[in-house]
């Protein structure tokens, strides 16, 4: 079942030739957070089911990954499969609970140096503990019919220790900068752990059916550059070298599967993660698309970045802001990639989504 040879047709390649520094006849487009509570159809598919139950049920998690691609056929490029970052941790033996209108929870978040210790020694096997995760990926990648590429994630190391040692959103990462000052040597143990478990699982996810991949790292921005250099950047370019590796021990011979990383805020590190193995680097709403142009140098697709607060306002200020970011992205058609500097908002308007991805096609295609 999982025989890349054995799933329908690609019929949108776009986003993969842009991935591939390839010139292009408009910019694609996807959104983060394209799938889930904006959309009414959501709704009525989840009830009032947990969360993480939901993301285990691959026909649901298809359904959800689907309904963003058919509302909006033919204007957006890509699927992302509906699944989450902490189910790393869930696979490292730590427990999380998605609590409705708080966001995750770690009941036991790792506090104590003996916590990390007992992750450390874990054993971890994702071919079971994130069977489930494959084969929604594959069943998504059959039900999408080759409309257009599937997306595989996962979060990035120090995002997910944050998680981890934080036990949820947090304001001032007190526990998680205690980590890395107190204990730089255990911290360094945890985050190798998850990168390789990280890589792992990213290859099993291209074997399950992934033909494109994305590493968030949301937290990056609360480290400093120094900091960002030393306890995020090593980890995100072992994956990225990581993939490949894990992929020819598993005896893939498919095509090369693009990788995009999102560090947000990490303003000051654009000119490394466009050395660091990754086809895109994904930019939030800090950054005005002139400059990372020019920093970027053609070294990689970029891919961003308006805030997706824009949504809010009239459909002038939509064409206005839209125009701006694929003029200052050198006009989309080649190495940018049409996306938010951030996921959206529960509350949004799909209607105002739907404006918004006609107007980057409209204007990317001038
Ligand atoms: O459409 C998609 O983008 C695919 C699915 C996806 C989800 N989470 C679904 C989700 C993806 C790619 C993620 C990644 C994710 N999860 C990140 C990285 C991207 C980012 O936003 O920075 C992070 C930090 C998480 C952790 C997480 N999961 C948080 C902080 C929350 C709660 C906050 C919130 O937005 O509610 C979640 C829950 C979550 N993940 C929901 C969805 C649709 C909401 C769950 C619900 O229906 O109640």
């Amino acid at each position: 079942m999982s025989n890349p040879g054995e799933f329908p047709q690609l019929k949108n390649d776009l986003i993969l030739r842009t991935l591939r520094g390839e010139n292009v006849e408009r910019p694609p487009c996807w959104i983060m957070r394209q799938a889930g509570r904006y959309l009414p159809e959501y709704h009525e598919v989840k009830g009032s089911r947990d969360f993480f139950e939901v993301c285990r049920d691959a026909e649901v998690a298809a359904e959800i990954t689907i309904q963003p691609v058919r509302r909006y056929r033919g204007l957006i490029d890509a699927a992302i499969i509906f699944s989450d970052i902490l189910v790393i941790p869930q696979a490292m033996g730590c427990v999380v609970e998605m609590v409705e209108g708080k966001g995750p929870s770690f009941p036991q978040p790792l506090r104590t140096e003996q916590d990390v210790q007992r992750v450390l020694d874990y054993e971890v096997d994702i071919t079971k503990s994130l069977k489930w995760a494959f084969d929604a990926i594959t069943l998504t990648r059959h039900k999408l019919e080759g409309e257009v590429p599937l997306f595989g994630f996962c979060g990035g190391p120090w995002t997910l220790l944050v998680y981890m040692v934080e036990g949820g959103g947090s304001r001032l990462f007190r526990f998680a900068k205690q980590l890395i000052n107190e204990h730089p040597d255990l911290a360094h143990q945890l985050l190798q752990k998850i990168t390789d478990v990280a890589s792992e699982f990213l290859a099993r996810q291209v074997i399950a059916g992934a033909q494109v991949l994305q590493v968030f790292e949301s937290w990056g921005g609360e480290l400093s550059s120094m900091d960002f250099d030393e306890f995020s950047l090593p980890y995100l370019k072992q994956i990225a070298s990581g993939v490949p590796k894990h992929l020819a021990k598993l005896n893939y011979t498919g095509d090369k599967i693009p990788i995009i990383v999102f560090a947000k805020n990490s303003w000051y590190a654009l000119d490394k993660l466009c050395d660091s193995g990754y086809d895109g680097v994904s930019l939030d709403w800090s950054w005005d698309p002139k400059e990372a142009v020019k920093i970027n140098n053609g070294r990689v697709t970029l891919q961003g970045n308006l805030d997706p607060g824009v949504v809010y306002g009239s459909d002038a200020t939509i064409t206005k802001k839209v125009s701006s970011m694929i003029k200052g992205f050198g006009g989309g058609k080649q190495n940018y990639i049409v996306n938010f500097g951030h996921g959206t908002h529960p509350f949004m308007d799909t209607e105002k989504i739907k404006f918004f991805l006609e107007e980057c096609h409209r204007i990317g295609s001038q």
